[in-house]
C-alpha cells in the first residue's frame, strides 16, 4: 500500500547480506586507473549510453535479452556501472535488493545510486581536464538537496532557474561564488535573494531583464555580474519542446543584440560583465548543434573583444543526451573534446551546465503492478505510479525501458503499463514486450534519474512517491513519501 511501511521507517536501514559481492565503487577506482581511452569507453557505459537495456521484440525477445543481463558476470563493471544489475534473476541497486528497499518504504519510489551519481559526474567534470571550467549541475534535472550534497561535495557549482532552487543549493552548502543563474523570467524577489548571497553569474536574456537587474542592483548598493545568453539559431535536433536554441524559441537574446547589451552594461555602476552563453536543448545526441554553437560564440567573443568587451566566462549550457532507448548519444569525453578543441586558444573559463547525463541513468522508480486487464485484443499492466509520478513518457512520449525486478521466466506479453491517473494519457509505456507479470509483481522505469522527481505532481491527490538513495549496503531515504496531510497543507477548510 502506498506508504503504509514510510512512517514507521528508521532513515538508514542497513542491508545485512551476507553474500559477498565486489562493492559499487569498484568499477570507478579501476576505471580511475586505467589510461584515459579506455576510461572514455566504460564511462560511456557508466552513463547508460552504451549498454542497452531496451527490451526487444520479436521471437525470444525479452529471453535474449533478460539472459544477456543474467549472463553479466556479477564483478562485471558493465553490469554495475549505472548501479543497477542483476544477482540471480533479481535486481539490486549497488548491493541492495529493490525487493528489499521496496518492502522498507512501499511503492512507488525513486532509488538512485549514488556510485553511479558520483560516477557520472566525475566522468563528465574530469573531461573538461584540460582547460579551466566549472561543471554547473543544473538544479531543474534532479533538486533533491542530498543530491545536491554529492555533486557539491565532489566541487560542483550550481545552475539554477528559480529562487527556489537557489535556496536548494545553498541547503545543500553550495559556495554562492560557484552559483549560475538562468531562466527567462527572473522575479525581482528572486533577483534579490541572489543579490544578497552575491552569486557568480546572472544569464541575462533580454534587454528588459538587464534593465531589472541594474535596478535591483542598484537598490540594494550591489555590482551584478552578467552573462548574456544569446541564442545561436542552431537546431538541437532534439523534442521540439526541449529545444531551446532557435531564434523562434523565446530564450536568449538574438546574437547581433549582444554588443548593444554589453554596452549598456557596461556603461552601468552596478552591472559587471561577466560572461557570456547559450543553452540550445535538451536530450541531443549529436555533436554538430553543439560544435555550430560554440564557433558562433567564440566568433561573437573575438568580436566583442574587438570592440573592447572582454569576457571571461563562456556559459555552454547543458544538454547532452543519454541513451534511453536505441539513441547513440556522444558520451562525454568526445563532447568534451570537440569543445575544448573550439574554446582552447580562448582566455575564458567554461561553464557547463549538465543535468541529465548526471542524473539520468542513476535511478530507476520502482512500481508494483497492481492489476493486468484486457480490452479487446489489448493488454494493459496497471502499476501504482503514474504520469503524476513520472511525466515524461506522457508529456514527451518518451522511451524508458522497464524491467522486471525479478525475471521469472513467464514468457512473454505485449501491453501498456499505465499507471492509475484518470487520463489516457497516463502510460509508462506503449504496446511494450514485457515479462508476463502478476499482481504484486515489482517493475522498475530505468534512466529515471532526471526530470522525473521534479516533474512529480499530486494530480489525481496522489501523494509524491519517495526518495531513496543507495550506498553499497546501505540505503537512506532522503525524501519521505508524502502522506494525505501532506495534499492538503495550505488548504483553507472554509470558503467565505
Ligand atoms: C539553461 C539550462 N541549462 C542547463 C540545462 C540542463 O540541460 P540537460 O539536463 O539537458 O543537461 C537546461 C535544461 O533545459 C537549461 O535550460
Amino acid at each position: 500500500m502506498r506508504g503504509a511501511a514510510t512512517q514507521a521507517m528508521s532513515d538508514v536501514v542497513e542491508e545485512r547480506q551476507q553474500r559477498r559481492c565486489p562493492p559499487a565503487a569498484a568499477p570507478l577506482r579501476a576505471a580511475a586507473r586505467r589510461p584515459a581511452g579506455i576510461v572514455a569507453r566504460s564511462s560511456h557505459t557508466a552513463l547508460g549510453i552504451a549498454r542497452r537495456s531496451r527490451l526487444a521484440s520479436g521471437p525470444g525477445g525479452l529471453q535474449q535479452n533478460a539472459n544477456l543481463f543474467l549472463r553479466e558476470p556479477l564483478e562485471s563493471a558493465a553490469a554495475s556501472m549505472n548501479g543497477f544489475w542483476y544477482r540471480k534473476k533479481r535486481l539490486y541497486c549497488e548491493q541492495v535488493s529493490v525487493a528489499k528497499a521496496a518492502g522498507t518504504v512501499g511503492t512507488p519510489f525513486y532509488l538512485y545510486s549514488q556510485a553511479a551519481l558520483e560516477r557520472n559526474f566525475q566522468v563528465f567534470d574530469s573531461s573538461f581536464r584540460e582547460i579551466p571550467h566549472l561543471t554547473c549541475y543544473a538544479i531543474k534535472a534532479n533538486s533533491n538537496i542530498a543530491i545536491l550534497r554529492v555533486f557539491r561535495s565532489l566541487g560542483a557549482g550550481f545552475d539554477i532557474v528559480s529562487g527556489g532552487e537557489l535556496f536548494r543549493a545553498l541547503k545543500a552548502g553550495a559556495d554562492p561564488q560557484k552559483i549560475v543563474f538562468s531562466g527567462v523570467g527572473k522575479a525581482q524577489e528572486e533577483i534579490d535573494l541572489a543579490l544578497k548571497h552575491r552569486i557568480l553569474l546572472f544569464n541575462v536574456e533580454s534587454a528588459a531583464e538587464m534593465k531589472m537587474l541594474e535596478e535591483r542592483a542598484r537598490s540594494v548598493r550591489k555590482v551584478a555580474q552578467v552573462s548574456l545568453r544569446v541564442n545561436p539559431d542552431v537546431d538541437p535536433r532534439t523534442h521540439p519542446y526541449i529545444a531551446t536554441g532557435l531564434r523562434q524559441h523565446k530564450f536568449g537574446v538574438p546574437m547581433e543584440d549582444a554588443a548593444e547589451l554589453y554596452r549598456i552594461a557596461s556603461r552601468s555602476r552596478h552591472l559587471r560583465i561577466g560572461g557570456i552563453g547559450c543553452h540550445i536543448g535538451s536530450q541531443i545526441t549529436r555533436l554538430e548543434p553543439f560544435v555550430d554553437a560554440v564557433k558562433k560564440l567564440k566568433g561573437l567573443v573575438a568580436a566583442l573583444s574587438a570592440s573592447g568587451i572582454h569576457i571571461r566566462h563562456l556559459d555552454l549550457g547543458g544538454g547532452l543526451g543519454i541513451s534511453y532507448n536505441d539513441e547513440d548519444p556522444p558520451p562525454p569525453e568526445a563532447y568534451a573534446k570537440a569543445i575544448c578543441e573550439i574554446v582552447k586558444d580562448m582566455e575564458c573559463t567554461v561553464l557547463l551546465e549538465p543535468g541529465r547525463v548526471i542524473v539520468g541513468s542513476a535511478a530507476i522508480l520502482v512500481t508494483r503492478v497492481l492489476l493486468t486487464k484486457q480490452n479487446g485484443s489489448k493488454n494493459f499492466i496497471v502499476v501504482d505510479a503514474g504520469m503524476n509520478d513520472l511525466l515524461r513518457p506522457s508529456l514527451y512520449g518518451s522511451y524508458h525501458a522497464i524491467q522486471p525486478e525479478r525475471v521469472n521466466g513467464r514468457g512473454l506479453w505485449k501491453a501498456d503499463v499505465v499507471g492509475p491517473v484518470c487520463e489516457s494519457g497516463d502510460f509508462l509505456a506503449r504496446d511494450r514486450e514485457i515479462q508476463i507479470p502478476k499482481k504484486g509483481d515489482l517493475l522498475a522505469v530505468m534512466n529515471a534519474g532526471a526530470y522525473g522527481m521534479v516533474l512529480a505532481s499530486n494530480y489525481n491527490s496522489r501523494p509524491r512517491a519517495a526518495e531513496v538513495i543507495v550506498k553499497e549496503r546501505r540505503m537512506k531515504v532522503i525524501r519521505r513519501r508524502e502522506g494525505f496531510i501532506d495534499l492538503v497543507r495550505g488548504e483553507a477548510v472554509n470558503p467565505l
